[in-house]
């Protein structure tokens, strides 16, 4: 398996890479590409862990390098949030970034599978869908929003909460990736029941975790950390997928048929060629059908937006 990670030597990316080379099975590579300077020395620093897995770091223009051969692919380049910022401040530095660095996976790697972790992921995951459309090498099944950060951060609050142990937690977070957008189905939680008013407060702490985070660093980034753990699960997934696990199932947003929206936060099992199939969802409470239904607009407003800035 060849994972390159672009953004690398930035915190998410760092976090990541330093994850993958501890993970990914044995025999693997792992490439990593940023514009930093650092970052074949973020290579040449993995490179003195003793595990099996190879590691090469690329810096500069092209990200061509990093990315020939590459079976998976997990974009965090780009800016983060500030306080007083949400996602969508985001869009107009990232949006471009995403754009070229998806140009570039078309041709060099137009079959792996790519993960978008840079924000607004509800839009750059629209932008990399056009852009591999125009290249002609568009699959549905092998383009993804990592929104894997929602279901983490959902487990935690919810063992924390019910005095749970998180192992085993398992929830969906559907929809997309930022504020109301963001639906962890709690009504679905096996072992735990909650009031109302917990759904409410349960609901609004997962939507605006990455704000807590934001605020905690007061100024110096947003979550890293926790999404190099969240997107070292997905990518994880991603890897054991494509080597023909059984019963890979992740929540990711996918272009994936939803009746609500073009691209959706649902689960999905994974396996050689991405997306095998889009997992129903399940049954949901009154209160996630209105808060799903509700979403729709900002949601719908986040992919057309970025159709738009690649058209
Ligand atoms: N999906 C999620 O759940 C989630 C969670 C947290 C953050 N994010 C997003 O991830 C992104 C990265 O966050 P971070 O905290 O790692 O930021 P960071 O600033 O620490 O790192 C970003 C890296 O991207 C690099 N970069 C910028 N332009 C590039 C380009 N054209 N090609 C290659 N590399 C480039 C920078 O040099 C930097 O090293 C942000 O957009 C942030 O909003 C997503």
């Amino acid at each position: 398996m060849k994972v390159a990670v672009l953004g690398a030597a930035g915190g998410i990316g760092q976090a990541l890479a330093l994850l993958l080379k501890t993970q990914l099975p044995a025999g693997s590579k792992l490439s990593l590409y940023d514009i930093a300077p650092v970052t074949p020395g973020v290579a040449v620093d993995l490179s003195h862990i003793p595990t099996d897995v190879e590691v090469k770091g690329f810096a500069g223009e092209d990200p061509t390098p990093a990315l020939d051969g590459a079976d998976v692919v997990l974009i965090s380049a780009g800016v983060a949030r500030k306080p007083g910022m949400d996602r969508s401040d985001l869009f107009n530095i990232n949006a471009g970034i995403v754009r070229n660095l998806v140009e570039k996976c078309a041709a060099a790697c137009p079959k792996a599978l790519i993960g978008i972790i840079t924000n607004p992921v509800n839009t750059t995951v629209a932008i990399a869908a056009e852009v591999l459309k125009a290249a002609g090498v568009y699959d549905k099944n092998r383009l993804f929003g990592v929104t894997t950060l929602d279901v983490i951060r959902s487990e935690t609050f919810i063992a924390e909460a019910k005095g749970l142990n998180v192992d085993d937690v398992k929830i969906n977070v559907i929809g997309g990736h930022s504020g109301v957008t963001i639906l962890p189905l709690l009504s679905q939680v096996q072992g735990a029941s909650f009031s109302d008013e917990e759904i409410a407060a349960l609901t609004t702490r997962i939507q605006n975790a990455g704000t807590e985070v934001v605020e905690a660093k007061a100024g110096g980034g947003s979550a890293t950390l926790s999404m190099g753990q969240a997107a070292c699960r997905f990518g994880m997934s991603l890897v054991r997928g494509l080597q023909g696990e059984e019963n890979v199932v992740e929540c990711a947003y996918v272009d994936g048929g939803s009746e609500h929206a073009d691209f959706f936060a649902q689960p999905v099992l994974l396996g050689k060629n991405g997306v095998e199939s889009v997992l129903a969802y399940g049954e949901v409470s009154e209160f996630e059908a209105n808060a799903r239904d509700a979403m729709l607009d900002t949601l719908n407003a986040d992919i057309k937006l970025g159709v738009e800035f690649v058209k």
